[in-house]
């Protein structure tokens, strides 16, 4: 069983979507071991600990550097014997120590269909405003590997969600949880626990 650790800052629907996931059978071979916030309000934490699962806190404000940090956090996620680490919305910046620890066992959701509207400064409302801006009638999420370019690692999993006349950013980032990220998020999360991704020059290959 590999032990699943889930990094978050905010709401936390992505890990509800794990949670939930586990419950009805469908993370095979994985289980989630541990939340770690870097926000102690994360209301995330609270869906933690009603399902009896380990929370802890690292904020960022409480280390000098961004390497103590770095080392801080690598340390927590090998103390709980880590086999994958999930962003499920986690805010704070980490660095190469924690990503050459964990390569290709670090997974992120984004709420575009990557190469699109990713990258420096496009993180919640930000994506679907640019999306909407530019007027595109598909948008969608992406389930990735983290690697040292921001949003840029190896893709995983992609399902596209079409806009609508009308919407607001609020109104698309719902959509966009609701059809894509809470559906592929634990489909990643539960290939990797089957050991059925591999990167291969950049690429993963899924086998079934
Ligand atoms: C999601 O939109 C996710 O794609 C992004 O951050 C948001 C987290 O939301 N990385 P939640 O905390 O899971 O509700």
């Amino acid at each position: 069983m590999k032990k699943i650790v889930v990094l978050v800052s905010g709401g936390g629907t992505n890990l509800q979507a794990l949670i939930d996931a586990q419950k009805r059978g469908e993370i095979v071979n994985g289980n989630i071991t541990c939340v770690v916030s870097s926000n102690e309000k994360a209301y995330a934490l609270e869906r933690a600990r009603a399902n009896g699962i380990a929370a802890r806190v690292i904020k960022r404000g409480d280390y000098g550097s961004q390497q103590e940090y770095d080392r801080a956090l690598a340390g927590i996620l090998l103390e709980e014997k880590a086999d994958l680490v999930v962003l499920a919305g986690f805010m704070t910046i980490f660095g190469e120590t924690v990503i050459r620890e964990f390569e290709n066992r670090i997974i992120n959701i984004h709420p575009s269909l990557i190469p699109a509207f990713c990258g420096k400064g496009f993180y919640g409302l930000r994506v679907h405003e640019h999306a909407l801006a530019r007027g595109v009638k598909l948008t969608g999420a992406t389930a990735h590997f983290v690697n040292e370019v921001c949003d840029g690692g190896p893709i995983i999993l992609q399902k596209a969600v079409e806009t609508q006349i009308g919407d607001t950013p609020e109104i698309l980032q719902k959509r966009v949880m609701e059809q894509a990220e809470w559906k592929i998020l634990p489909k990643a999360v539960s290939l990797f626990c089957q050991d059925k991704l591999s990167v291969q020059n950049g690429t993963v290959i899924i086998s079934e």
